[in-house]
């Protein structure tokens, strides 16, 4: 299967992603590297997870060709005008020790805390700052994350550049599938952040007796399933058996699954995501 897709603008991103939340600074360098080292392209990651230093480490050590790499991150969200955007996306970049970003995303429509509040302006303002990064040619993409549809209504017809991405916490019971629509029809590529709702999606016996008949892991079912549905999951793992087991480009959905796995409407986390009241 085809490692990479196409963003609208033309740029190739791995369908595939490593994501960082939660590895620890004394792991990060060893696991980021091991990931590489088994063919991983796409490393995600965002200043708030206090590990891009560790991540740019990797990445030197690696000796893999910049160019062969996707590096995505974000903006915080309490980041929410032009000056401070356009600082912290080139202290990201300085961390990271790389000179572009391929693709740099509004983490939240809203600071945390503040999910009843409109920063729709302050938007506009963090947005401007990415259309200028991309003109300077230091990002590749430009995109959003947790985005709902009224969150993106109140941003597309204002910008000049639209988003290429949506980052979205996508898994099995967890489709939104209007947004998806609405992404689909904008011609915005997602990218699906928890596709394992951060461990708790085996306890969804649906995906545990698939996995048993099918000689595949429910990790491998979970994430299969998203990119079936056209979301490219940004996976966290820290082991190397995890991270192996991941990569499911080559394995397909085991037949009739799909269906029974898309009657389950269950959000499984067990946290509250800062943006779930917003976007859920
Ligand atoms: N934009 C946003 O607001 C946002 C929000 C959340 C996350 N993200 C991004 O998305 C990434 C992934 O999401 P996430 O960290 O929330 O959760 P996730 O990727 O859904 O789940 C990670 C958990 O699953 C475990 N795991 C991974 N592979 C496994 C396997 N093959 N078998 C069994 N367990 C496995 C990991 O354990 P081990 O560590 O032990 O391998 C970890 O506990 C984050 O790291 C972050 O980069 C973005």
């Amino acid at each position: 299967m085809e490692q990479f897709i196409r963003l609208k603008n033309g740029y190739k991103m791995p369908k595939i992603g490593l994501g960082t939340f939660n590895l620890k600074k004394e792991e990060t360098k060893d696991i980021v590297l091991e990931a590489l080292k088994l063919g991983y392209r796409h490393i995600e990651t965002a200043p708030i997870y206090l590990n891009e230093q560790e991540i740019g480490d990797a990445i030197k050590t690696s000796e893999i060709d910049r160019y062969d790499l996707f590096i995505t991150s974000k903006i915080p969200p309490h980041i929410k005008n032009y000056e401070s955007t356009i600082k912290v996306a080139r202290k990201t970049m300085e961390n990271l020790k790389v000179d572009y970003l391929d693709a740099l995303l509004i983490n939240n429509p809203v600071p945390w805390g503040k999910e009843d509040e409109d920063f729709s302006k302050e938007n506009l303002e963090v947005w401007r700052a990415l259309e200028t990064l991309y003109d300077e040619e230091v990002v590749g993409a430009i995109g959003v994350s947790n985005f709902d549809i009224n969150d993106l209504e109140k941003l597309l017809p204002f910008v000049r550049i639209k988003p290429h991405i949506n980052q979205l916490g996508i898994f099995v019971g967890h489709t939104m599938d209007p947004l998806r629509a609405y992404c689909e029809k904008n011609d915005i590529v997602i990218q699906g952040h928890s596709p394992l709702a951060r461990g708790r999606i085996f306890q969804l016996n649906e995906l545990q007796e698939c996995a048993m008949k099918h000689e595949m892991s429910s990790a491998q079912i979970a994430i299969r399933y998203v990119l079936d549905k056209n979301v490219y999951p940004i996976v966290k793992a820290s082991t190397i058996n995890h991270l192996k087991e991941n990569l499911v480009l080559n394995m397909s959905m085991p037949e009739g699954w799909t269906n029974i796995l898309d009657q389950i409407h269950q959000d499984v986390r067990d946290y509250k995501p800062p943006y779930a009241k917003r976007i859920l």
